[in-house]
């Protein structure tokens, strides 16, 4: 058995964000330290609370969850309830207990700093948290092993305006402090995932009746909302491709690009612009996967749902 990679996943849930904690638990690939919670799909209080639903689901409360912030660092947020759902999991409405504890940030600090060795740091909303964690200490960059962020389009156009995918779109500045910060970074791109479509029937392969029950209830919506607003037919598995990036780094194309985040522009802001000239810029090169292999993402997502979680 591979020893586990010790990560901490933090995650605005969102649909997509629910089904890349099912992979990362059940795939007996990590150990997760913790998850810290920030308001991108929607408010800080639903991602919370919907992250708690599905670490109940996979009876996995040995997993702390530490909120974060509200908001991103300059101006209003934004949410994409329109696509996730008014609490930000498709048609479920979870009942269970809003706990915050708002201290995401001190809580990343302290568990990357504390860390026996390199840990490696999962990102799947926006990059709020981590910025402020960046900017309050430093030296935290000393024991993170890797940054692996959900965001940003190189080739492909943005998913919430034409130029900026939505993690970015939400808070540029804070994804500006993190591309730019002195460590390891690998960036899952709309490249990387717009090419992955999980159809409805596709969650039937789920064999635990209770997990496949509520899977199929977050993704119905999810399919239903993005087909009136991107035509697509079938889930995008955005942050559970992010979290196979780890799994299966084999099935994954990755090039090198140094990549700038538009925070001024009034029609690219959030737009994450690659140096993809001849002789490009070299300041700030980061690792950017550009393509996964979605049948071997596809098979294995449901080979790992399937799988009893080694605690
Ligand atoms: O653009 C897709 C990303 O934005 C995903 O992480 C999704 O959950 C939303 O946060
Ligand atoms: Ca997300």
């Amino acid at each position: 058995m591979l020893k586990k990679r010790d990560i901490l996943i933090d995650t605005d849930p969102g649909v997509d964000d629910a089904i890349a904690l099912m992979l990362a638990v059940r795939s007996n690939f990590f150990n997760i330290q913790a998850i810290t919670t920030v308001a991108g799909n929607t408010s800080i209080e639903n991602t919370t609370r919907n992250a708690r639903y599905v670490l109940d689901l996979l009876d996995a409360n040995h997993i702390p969850i530490y909120s974060g912030s509200t908001e991103p660092l300059i101006g209003k947020l934004h949410t994409a309830e329109f696509v996730h759902g008014t609490y930000g999991l498709g048609s479920l409405q979870p009942k269970n207990e809003i706990q915050l504890t708002h201290d995401a940030v001190d809580q990343m600090i302290r568990i990357i700093k504390a860390h026996p060795h390199p840990i490696t740091v999962v990102t799947l909303g926006p990059l709020t948290n981590l910025a402020k964690a960046i900017q309050q200490d430093a030296s935290i960059l000393g024991n993170i092993e890797e940054v692996v962020i959900m965001g940003g389009a190189i080739e492909e156009a943005g998913n919430m305006t034409r130029a900026a995918e939505f993690n970015i779109y939400v808070d540029p500045e804070a994804a500006a402090i993190v591309l730019k910060a002195d460590v390891r970074k690998t960036l899952v791109t709309l490249d990387a995932c717009n090419h992955v479509e999980l159809p409805l029937s596709h969650f039937d392969e789920i064999k635990d009746a209770n997990l496949r029950e509520n899977a199929k209830k977050m993704v119905e919506d999810y399919i239903k909302n993005t087909l009136e607003l991107e035509s697509e037919s079938g889930a995008k598995a955005y942050d559970p491709l992010t979290i196979y990036y780890l799994i299966n780094p084999a099935a994954c194309t990755v090039k090198e690009y140094d990549v700038l985040v538009e925070t001024k522009g009034e029609h690219t802001r959030g737009m994450t612009i690659a140096d993809r000239r001849k002789v490009p810029d070299k300041n700030n090169v980061i690792r950017v996967v550009m393509h996964i292999e979605a049948d071997l993402f596809k098979q294995d997502l449901m080979k790992y749902l399937n799988q009893e979680e080694i605690k």
